[in-house]
This record gives C-alpha cells, structure tokens and sequence, in this order.
C-alpha cells in the first residue's frame, strides 16, 4: 500500500552511537565454527559494537540523542513525543522512549515504543510525520536503537556473526513549507511467514515445532534472504513507480543492512546503481532499528548526504514487514 504524501514535516538534526566495544570476525572465530572468510563472502560484515554488560538499549538511545544535539545545537526538553523502535527493550515495562524521557529531563511527552523488528524506524518515521501533520504535536524525537547482543545465542553461527548495537536518532518538526521533506512512504507485512525470523514471548504459536523459550532470535536465513530478494524489491519498485520518481533520480538509497549481499541483489533487482546505494554493515554488522540511521549518518557525517538530495529509507525484516519513506534531506 503506497501513499503519497501530504507533508509538513521537516528533519532537522541527526545523531547516532555505537558503542566501544568491537566483536571481530577473528573473535568469532574462536567462539564458533566460521572463519572470516565465510562471513565477510556471505555477508561483508567486517565487525559489530557490543554494548557493555550495563548498557541497555535506552543509554544508546540517549547517547544518540545528545550526540545529535551536540552537532546541530537543538533542544530536546520541548518534544511533545518519543517513539523509540526497537525489538530489544531494558525492559517490557517501563517502554524504552519512556526511559529516554526521564534520561533527558524532557518535560511533558508522550513517550511510547513500537516494535517493527528491522523496519522499526522508517516505520516510526512514518508515524511521526501523520502526528506532526495532525497540528496536534510540533516536535518528535524518533529513535532506532538495538542491543540485540542481549538476546542473540553466540553458540548459534548462523544468527551470532550477523547482530551488533547502536542506536540512531532524527529531530521531526513540523514546519511551514507547503511541502514537508517526507515525500511518499509504503508499508506491506506478511505475518504468514512471521516464524522465519523470531524472538519467543509469550505464545508457543509461533514455530510451535521448534520454539525456542530463551528470548533470543531465531532465524531461518535462507527463508528470509529468499523473501528480502523477491517481496522486498517488488516494495522498493513499487513505491518507486506509485510516487513518480525513477531509481536513477534518487541519490541515495538506504535500505536496512541486513547482509551486503541483500544490499547488492535490491540494487540489481530495482535499478538502483550499487553507487547509491549505503551500507554500514562492514563496521557495524546487522543492527535491526538502528541499521538506516547509522548508515545514514556516516554518510551525512562524511558529506555525501547534501541538502536537496533524494533518499529512498527502507526497512524490512521480521514479521514479515518491510516500511519505505521517500524524503527530501534539507539539512
Ligand atoms: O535483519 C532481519 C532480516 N534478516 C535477514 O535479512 C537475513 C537474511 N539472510 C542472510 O543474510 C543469509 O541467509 C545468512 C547470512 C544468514 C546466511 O547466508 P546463506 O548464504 O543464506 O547461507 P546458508 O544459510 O544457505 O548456509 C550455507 C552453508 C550451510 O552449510 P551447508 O548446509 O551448505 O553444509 C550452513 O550450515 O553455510 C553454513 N553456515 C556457516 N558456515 C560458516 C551457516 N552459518 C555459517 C557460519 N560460518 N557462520
């Protein structure tokens, strides 16, 4: 389903953390059956961050936010709303945005978490923007953070050299141009095949031939790459096409970094040059939420993300849910 836009939204400030810790593809090695070699053909991940023992996915969270203040001189302690996504919370209860709340000393937002699994951010993007249009809220905090080490099995090869942490946060301010920087976004989910990639809660229904009730991720790889390759580049094509914008027309294309070589086939399956395309999977690995703003802002970071450029953000992975927001960058 592809909407085109009414949009009074405007991005105003980026920031992202990792954090210090590195988890080689050579410490992998010593921890289970791979070699650097299998990871970095399959997958071009070189190394992810690992968050310490006493850091929860709200610390990146707010880290990610002070970073951005830092750089764009904004303030934060007026946002009327927080939306954190992420599939790896502190806790259940308190949610995550509501921890980043009290972390920040912001004074009176409404504070909630949603879980998209890997298209959690363009999803809060989305979300964000109908709130800021609405007149009701002016100014949304929307953060993708992850600390999926907590909750992956590093005897299991398959899952283990995929997932790292980080967070990514965006300032969305609703501005006064007729025309916001949010262009078109598209949403599509196919819970039927939810049981290819899952973290267990409370219901065995899930894969009941196989749960497993250790609340770490499972994940049948070759299901989901199969899926990514087909239902995700008939996604990007189609939001493409529905809004008017050919793939040569957009300079950057930031899908969710899943494995380079997903980034690679998209690119080949949709015409977008593998040129435009961003990834920071060899640094940082598979960060679910965080994975589009950290790519995106080691790219700001660097220059090549300018004011005026054309962005294709795309996430998708579990669920099976993929969320895409066409934007104009304008800062
Ligand atoms: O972010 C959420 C969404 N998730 C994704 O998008 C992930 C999508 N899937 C993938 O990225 C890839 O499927 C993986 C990177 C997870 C796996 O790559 P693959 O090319 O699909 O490998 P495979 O699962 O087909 O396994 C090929 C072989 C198997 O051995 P046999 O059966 O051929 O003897 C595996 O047992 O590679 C073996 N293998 C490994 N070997 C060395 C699996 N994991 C490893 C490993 N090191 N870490």
């Amino acid at each position: 389903m592809e909407k085109h836009l009414q949009s009074n939204a405007a991005i105003t400030a980026i920031g992202t953390y990792t954090p210090d810790k590195i988890l080689s593809n050579a410490d992998l090695e010593r921890m289970v059956d791979t070699s650097d070699e299998w990871i970095v053909q399959r997958t071009g991940i070189q190394e992810r961050r690992i968050a310490a023992d006493d850091q929860y996915t709200s610390d990146l969270c707010i880290r990610a936010v002070r970073n951005m203040q830092e750089r764009y001189g904004v303030q934060v302690e007026d946002v009327d709303y927080i939306i954190v996504a992420t599939s790896t919370p502190d806790n259940v209860i308190p949610s995550v945005a509501a921890q980043v709340q009290a972390g920040l000393g912001i004074k009176h937002s409404g504070a909630i978490d949603i879980q998209a699994a890997c298209a959690g951010f363009t999803s809060a993007i989305q979300l964000a923007n109908g709130l800021l249009l609405s007149g009701v809220y002016r100014k949304i905090l929307v953060i993708g953070g992850e600390t999926l080490s907590k909750v992956t099995n590093y005897e299991d090869r398959t899952t283990c050299i995929l997932f790292g942490d980080g967070a990514g946060a965006i300032l969305m301010e609703a501005g006064t141009a007729a025309e916001g920087d949010i262009l078109a976004i598209s949403s599509h989910t196919e819970g039927a095949g939810g049981h290819h990639v899952y973290r267990s809660g409370l219901s065995p229904s899930i894969n009941a031939a196989d749960i497993d009730t250790t609340s770490r991720i499972v994940q049948n790889g070759r299901e989901v790459y199969k899926w990514a390759l087909s239902h995700v580049s008939e996604g990007i094509t189609e939001l493409l096409r529905d809004s008017g914008y050919e793939p040569s027309q957009i300079n950057w294309f930031v899908p969710h970094n899943a494995n380079q070589r997903i980034i690679d086939a998209l690119c080949d399956r949709t015409g977008i040059s593998e040129q435009q395309a961003l990834s920071s999977i060899e640094r940082y690995g598979n960060t679910s939420a965080a994975s589009i703003p950290l790519a995106l802002d080691a790219a700001v970071q660097d220059g090549r993300v300018l004011p005026g450029h054309l962005l294709l953000l795309y996430g998708f992975g579990g669920g099976l849910t993929q969320s895409g927001v066409l934007l104009r960058w304008s800062i």
